[in-house]
């Protein structure tokens, strides 16, 4: 496997790739790898005929409060299971090559990216669509594989390149999940064994709602309301999730709020157990 370091060598990974008239496939990625982010590399196996990961923990998509700092960062791990999955070639750029002293140009990210995550977490998705962006144009490749765990980040992104008009095809990514529903994460790793048992209420949770639903509840503020209940342990502290900052459904496409589910919906959960934001979502 090719490690990539400097822009000007990705670039020229990829253009000569595409000479040839190849695929190729980008998969980027944070790094700290699980078999989540392995499960878009071997997408991309599938599809292209070069696959190209990417690792870099992009500084401004983290708040000041929030854990840039203590990220995982399992470098030599990471390339050992991106070889073993037949990647072609990693690009580890420093940040000084992404953000060389001067920087000052952001993507302005689209509608989508207000709501949830966008009220949380307010310049999050600024700093996502920037280095996505950086990377589309350091590594022009043909696809590009997303999780569908990071549900908003997935359509930012899609409406990113629909709205700007870029020549890479997003394909999206079924969430990879632990046996007992736990959606693979590289912020698991903050969890203690206590932790991991009440995170477990968020995907437990997303499927009663998705039972519930099935069953022919149709009422958003009803659904809602038993998500919350649920997260909080129903009333039992020591199943409960520490704080929730969100437990929604709405519009699969648009995010936007709904009060009856009649057509694609999404439910979204966002909460912290002990200091440790988890993230998971399920389609309704
Ligand atoms: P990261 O959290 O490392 O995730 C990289 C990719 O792996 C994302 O597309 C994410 O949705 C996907 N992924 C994570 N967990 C998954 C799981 N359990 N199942 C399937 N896919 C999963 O998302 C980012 O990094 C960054 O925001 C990035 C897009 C790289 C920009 O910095």
């Amino acid at each position: 496997m090719d490690r990539l370091s400097t822009p000007e060598a990705a670039r020229e990974y990829v253009l000569s790739a595409r000479g040839k008239g190849q695929r190729v496939g980008i998969v980027p990625t944070m790094g700290a790898l699980h078999q989540g982010h392995l499960s878009l590399v071997a997408e991309s196996q599938k599809h292209c005929d070069v696959t190209i990961a990417t690792i870099f923990v992009n500084p401004t998509q983290f708040a000041p409060h929030e854990d840039l700092q203590k990220y995982p960062r399992t470098l030599e791990q990471d390339c050992e299971l991106l070889q073993s999955q037949g990647a072609a070639a990693v690009f580890v750029p420093e940040s000084s090559m992404i953000y060389p002293p001067g920087f000052s140009t952001y993507v302005q990210p689209p509608a989508v990216a207000a709501p949830l995550e966008g009220e949380f977490r307010p310049d999050h998705f600024r700093g996502v669509a920037t280095i996505v962006m950086k990377l589309f144009q350091i590594l022009p490749a043909t696809h590009a594989y997303f999780g569908r765990k990071d549900y908003q980040q997935l359509k930012v992104i899609e409406a990113m390149v629909r709205d700007l008009n870029v020549g890479i095809d997003v394909v999206a990514c079924d969430t990879v999940r632990e046996p007992d529903g736990l959606a693979l994460s590289s912020r698991n790793r903050y969890l203690d064994p206590e932790q991991r048992q009440i995170a477990l209420q968020i995907s437990r949770t997303l499927q009663n709602t998705q039972r519930r639903v099935q069953a022919g509840e149709r009422d958003v503020e009803t659904l809602q309301h038993q998500m919350h209940r649920e997260l909080l342990g129903d009333g039992d502290a020591a199943e409960s999730v520490d704080k929730i900052d969100y437990a929604t459904i709405v519009d699969a496409d648009s995010l936007a709020p709904i009060r009856q589910i009649d057509g694609p919906a999404v439910a979204l959960i966002a909460a912290f157990v002990g200091p440790t934001r988890l993230i998971d979502n399920l389609l309704l």
